[in-house]
């Protein structure tokens, strides 16, 4: 089956135009070398870094994300090592100085088992001196996502001349601790004859610091930063982030 992000690996770099985490992760894997990037995608945070002269490894279980990252990189001159594979169960056979997760992508993997194997195959992927950074958001602010109405987002105009609506309804299961984002996404003609729609439901998997702080020593992990937020501020209850670096 197709991974989830393959049906709109065309339109991600489109509606993704966050930039609020770059400093970040240039400033914290400045003089690693060598970076393992899990969950890259579609190479928002690896081109920056490889522009500053690292080394990625990046892997991702999504062909579609792959391809668009290897063709940017490759349109700057850039050279990226790309993987496909699924974070629960990777083994690339080496170590690396520093290896991320970032985009709160880890929250991606919905089942508590998995997190803790995803969590083991970052730690068999970290040298025994390297340092890992994962990033989560902090429960207080993403819970109050519950069965909110379908809302109109952004119209964005395509290369092709047609417009592209972006429509979303988010719903939390606070049994499961699990959010869905129901993502639309509507293609219309210059006539207004709809050309396109396709559905995207990312879900995420939502943690109290609590709980994934007692998966990641499950894993044999050690947390020895904390952060709130990508400006390197402390994390407490208020905290919208929960990033944590992590050591064998
Ligand atoms: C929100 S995107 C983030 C991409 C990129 N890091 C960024 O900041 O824009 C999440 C990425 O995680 C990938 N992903 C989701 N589940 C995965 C899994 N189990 N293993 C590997 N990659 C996965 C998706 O294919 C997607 O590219």
């Amino acid at each position: 089956m197709k991974n989830n992000y393959d049906r709109i690996a065309d339109l991600y770099d489109l509606y993704v135009t966050a930039d609020y985490d770059i400093a970040f992760w240039r400033r914290e894997c400045a003089g690693a070398g060598n970076v393992l990037e899990i969950t890259a995608g579609t190479g928002r945070v690896t081109l920056p870094l490889l522009t500053d002269g690292l080394r990625i490894t990046a892997v991702d279980a999504s062909y579609g994300q792959l391809e668009r990252l290897r063709r940017k990189a490759e349109e700057k001159g850039l050279t990226v090592e790309t993987v496909h594979a699924d974070m629960r169960d990777f083994d690339l056979g080496r170590t690396f100085p520093m290896v991320i997760i970032p985009f709160q992508s880890l929250q991606e993997i919905t089942e508590r088992c998995d997190t803790t194997a995803t969590l083991r195959r970052l730690r068999a992927h970290l040298a025994p001196d390297g340092r890992a950074i994962i990033t989560l958001h902090n429960p207080a602010k993403q819970k109050d996502a519950d069965g909110s109405a379908l809302r109109l987002i952004e119209e964005y105009e395509l290369k092709n001349g047609n417009r592209m609506l972006f429509w979303r309804s988010n719903m939390y299961d606070a049994d499961a601790r699990i959010g869905t984002s129901y993502q639309l996404y509507e293609e219309y003609d210059v006539d207004g004859v709809l050309h396109r729609k396709r559905l995207f439901t990312p879900r995420y998997r939502v943690f109290e610091r609590a709980e994934i702080e007692d998966l990641i020593a499950q894993a044999g992990l050690r947390i020895t930063r904390a952060w709130g937020g990508y400006d390197w501020s402390d994390l407490t209850a208020d905290s919208c982030f929960m990033i944590f670096e992590l050591r064998l």
